[in-house]
């Protein structure tokens, strides 16, 4: 006989063994149906279906403390949107003090350094380059608006350039409206390349009447998505230095120009909690 197959009974073992077996194999056999009675009974138990007309909500309401469903479908977590408020918002990003920096703070208490800086500028646009770049994109927005042609009346000015717009403000009219309405040279965010005094070809891009455009009002909702902010804004002269200009409108980059939004301030100064700058030192 060849080796017992040890899965099988083996039948010389006599008949204690066999009865033994039987009352194994008996057992087993009940085993099996009582196993597959309550597989039934499961399975008659219908399965949750997951719900797909709506998805779950922030606001969603948890199962009670220590409630289990075993055959439920698992609650997802209730997920928060995404915000870039304050918590993502790197205030350390960028330099407010360096002349090449898009953050730079340039106002009648903080002249540029080095005094003649000269930024890098676009080839075709007199910007510099990420300011020339977002204007681009603002202007095509504009046009798509409907609210007109954008153009650019003055962008960058060199030291020696602002030395000649203060100058002829001055000569215009007179040292207290100058002062509220051109930069000496080296304070003036024309210097930088990221100011750009925008109005569009309906009005012949003179500055003047661009706040009472439709344009002025789509730019001063819709600017800062480009990157830019309407930099003086009305009534605040007593921190900015200068009057409404409501065509100077100065990049900063989207986050910071959103960033400015959300803190429901209007200027630098304000969002960095900087000194007020009404007038030079001297
Ligand atoms: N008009 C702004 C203040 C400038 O001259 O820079
Ligand atoms: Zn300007």
């Amino acid at each position: 006989m060849s080796q017992p197959n040890p899965k099988e009974p083996d039948p010389s073992n006599g008949d204690g063994n066999s009865k033994l077996t039987w009352i194994i194999l008996a057992l087993v056999a009940l085993a099996v149906i009582g196993s597959l009675i309550t597989d039934s009974a499961f399975a008659e138990t219908p399965t949750p279906t997951p719900t797909t007309t709506s998805s779950p909500t922030p606001t969603a309401i948890g199962d009670p403390p220590g409630f289990t469903n075993p055959t439920a479908t698992p609650t997802p977590e209730p997920t928060t949107p995404i915000v870039c408020g304050v918590n993502c918002f790197n205030p350390s990003l960028h330099s407010i003090d360096a002349a090449a920096s898009q953050w730079v703070v340039v106002n009648k208490l903080r002249p540029l350094s080095p005094i003649t800086y000269k930024p890098k500028l676009d080839k075709t646009i007199n910007l510099a380059v990420p300011a020339a770049d977002a204007y681009r994109k603002l202007k095509t927005a504009v046009a798509k608006s409907g609210n007109g042609t954008l153009c650019l009346n003055s962008g960058y000015r060199s030291y020696t350039t602002q030395t000649n717009t203060y100058a002829n403000a001055l000569r215009l009219y007179g040292k207290k409206t100058a002062e509220a309405l051109a930069a000496h040279p080296g304070h003036s965010e024309h210097q930088t390349g990221l100011a750009a005094d925008v109005s569009t070809t309906a009005l012949g891009c003179r500055i003047g009447s661009f706040g009472s455009s439709k344009a002025s009002a789509w730019v001063a909702k819709n600017a800062h998505t480009f990157g830019f902010i309407v930099r003086y804004p009305n009534k605040l002269q007593n921190i900015t230095g200068y009057q409404y200009e409501p065509w100077h409108l100065r990049f900063v980059g989207v986050e910071l120009a959103t960033q400015i939004r959300n803190a429901k301030v209007l200027t630098l100064e304000q969002f960095w909690q900087l000194p007020a700058a009404p007038n030079y030192k001297n």
